[in-house]
């Protein structure tokens, strides 16, 4: 199968299915909801939707638990349902990817079910087992087999009486890690990927690809070590690589789909190991972390005012770090992080805010995606009190926290600043009551309160402004598609000092492009360099309804920002 790299025009979407659109009328969004939006989204001149986990799963952490890897969730649909969605995506032409959560199971999958009950069955090594440190459960003083801590909840390990051993969690207890050194397991998901690419699903977005692959021994930590200890031990392990190439050698290879593996902690080096282009290729792209941290030191815990250098950094960093020889994935929002204009952008001037956030990304070099109910600028909701989080790392961080002296209210004030919840409020559609995300009579009780400016922010409201998000969304996505410069081109940082403005020229394909953007509420000033003749290039896009000039320079209001074109201009090159 010859691959065609189709991806690499494409702009894909972001369902997080639980909170997208309810069909049905019981509060919890779901595939017939989907059904009904696919003009939406393909309205937004994006090219593809991935599916954050549609399958049967208890939803201890919203279906990146998976029960069933081959059925979807009753509450979403039927099979039936999704092959609907899946054909009414492709007649518009979107590409469908599904999410594909291998590193761990759900302990309510058959397998575990089987897998904990002896240590000779079928499945009894299908997840990582090991006896514990010291013998005995916990209740006779029976110790974990090392002292690696989960990301989600407490220690790595939960002890088995029926096995008398404990099973590894990177992350909730209630997401126990597969077993990828066994080859039945690597089988296993090669026939799920088969199984959905059989049925026309275009791809997969793996979810922490990078931890399959555990170390030899699972030997114990640092124990000085505040949190996360066993990290090294599990991400970018001796095999992953061999395992992944299995994968892409043994299926993908078959299908012309593309895959975008989760890869948090990874350097622009390290990702050549993944993604470089070449017979050795194991994923087409990277979904990475280090532009997301741009307000906060080292972990979600310790925050600082949003930093435009360290943003700039990283992203520069990734556009230049691949050197052409790998691809990159673009995002600002998804599934994990606090909505992007809450973070780095300003509630107070949400919209312009929010446009120019938008042109910082949508025309670097990469795929780019774009979350559910960013391209309406949803913002963050409130937590009142820790036990309004519906979200197991939130209560995890709290705890944590907590354990470390703070107050209460400072521990809240950090779970207000971090938690996952705030980009898992239902879609605003309208000002109808439920939002318009609540299907059937509208009555029913959302599964998670609506963020109570949805009679502002809402997609009906935005649709009935010409000068709203939505519509700058539509105008960069269809500028982005339409020059060839924005794929093929290289990338030149400008103004790098900075700290008002992230400005960038791409050039190639006989094409300029200036990007300029001020992520500061005050006035900024840009005055363009000698080879860019702002008064003779096209003014594409731009956050406010006039763009006036200054000689070669101009004035950015708050939040403002500018895309200019020069055709038939720049060298053939790629960054
Ligand atoms: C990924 C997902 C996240 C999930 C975690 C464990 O980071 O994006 O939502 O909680 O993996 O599966
Ligand atoms: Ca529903």
């Amino acid at each position: 199968m010859q691959r065609t790299r189709w991806y690499k025009d494409a702009v894909f979407y972001q369902i997080w299915p639980r909170s997208f659109c309810d069909g049905n009328g019981d509060g919890i969004g779901d595939l017939w909801g989907v059904l009904g939006k696919l003009d939406y989204i393909a309205s937004l001149g994006v090219t593809g939707i991935w599916f954050s986990p549609l399958y049967p799963s208890p939803q201890a952490d919203f279906g990146y638990d998976i029960a069933d890897y081959y059925d979807i969730n009753p509450e979403y649909g039927t099979l039936e349902v999704f092959r609907q969605v899946l054909d009414g995506a492709h007649e518009r032409g979107l590409k469908v990817i599904m999410d594909l959560v291998v590193n761990h199971s759900s302990d309510e999958c058959a397998w575990f079910a089987e897998s904990r009950s002896s240590r000779d069955n079928r499945y009894a090594d299908w997840y990582i087992w090991r006896d514990g440190k010291t013998p005995g459960s916990p209740e006779e003083g029976g110790t974990p087999p090392n002292n690696w801590d989960s990301l989600f909840e407490g220690k790595a390990w939960e002890y088995e009486p029926a096995r008398d051993q404990w099973y590894l969690h990177i992350f909730a207890k209630k997401q126990p890690d597969l077993n990828m050194d066994n080859p039945e397991v690597r089988a296993e998901v090669e026939r799920i990927m088969r199984f959905w690419l059989d049925m026309g699903v275009d791809g997969f977005r793996e979810d922490v690809i990078t931890y399959i692959s555990k170390v030899e021994g699972l030997p114990d930590d640092n124990p000085l070590k505040p949190a996360a200890r066993g990290m090294q031990f599990y991400d970018h392990g001796p095999h992953v690589h061999e395992y992944l190439r299995q994968f892409r050698r043994d299926v993908l290879d078959d299908y012309d789909c593309m895959t975008v593996g989760e890869a948090p902690m990874i350097s622009a080096e390290k990702a050549l190991e993944y993604a470089e282009e070449g017979p050795d290729q194991e994923l087409d792209m990277l979904f990475t972390f280090e532009h997301m941290g741009a307000d906060c030191l080292f972990t979600d815990w310790i925050p600082r005012p949003f930093d435009l250098r360290s943003y700039k950094q990283a992203l520069g960093s990734w556009q230049t770090g691949l050197g052409g020889r790998a691809w990159n994935a673009l995002y600002i929002e998804n599934h994990d992080h606090p909505r992007i204009i809450s973070r780095y952008g300003s509630e107070s001037y949400r919209v312009e805010s929010g446009k120019s956030l938008a042109c910082s990304y949508l025309f670097l070099r990469g795929t780019p995606f774009v979350y559910q109910g960013q391209e309406i600028g949803m913002t963050n909701t409130h937590l009142a009190s820790v036990d309004e989080s519906a979200d197991v790392s939130t209560f995890n961080q709290h705890r944590l926290v907590r354990e470390m002296g703070l107050s209460e209210k400072a521990a809240l004030w950090l779970v207000n600043r971090a938690t996952r919840d705030h980009a898992r409020t239902p879609v605003q559609w309208s000002s109808a009551p439920g939002a318009g995300f609540v299907g059937g009579d509208g009555t029913a009780e959302p599964w998670y309160p609506i963020n109570p400016n949805y009679p502002v922010i809402n997609v009906a409201a935005a649709e009935a402004d010409p000068h709203s998000l939505l519509a700058f969304y539509r105008a960069a996505i269809a500028l982005r598609r339409r020059l060839p410069v924005v794929r093929e081109g290289g990338y030149r940082e400008l103004k790098r000092a900075s700290g008002q403005l992230y400005a960038y020229v791409r050039e190639g394909a006989g094409q300029r492009l200036l990007v300029v953007c001020s992520l500061s509420p005050k006035t900024a000033y840009f005055s363009a360099p000698a080879d860019l003749d702002l008064a003779a290039g096209e003014l594409c896009l731009c956050g406010y309804e006039d763009a006036p000039l200054e000689g070669n320079a101009f004035f950015l209001r708050p939040y403002e920002c500018r895309v200019y074109l020069w055709e038939d201009a720049g060298e053939e090159q790629v960054c």
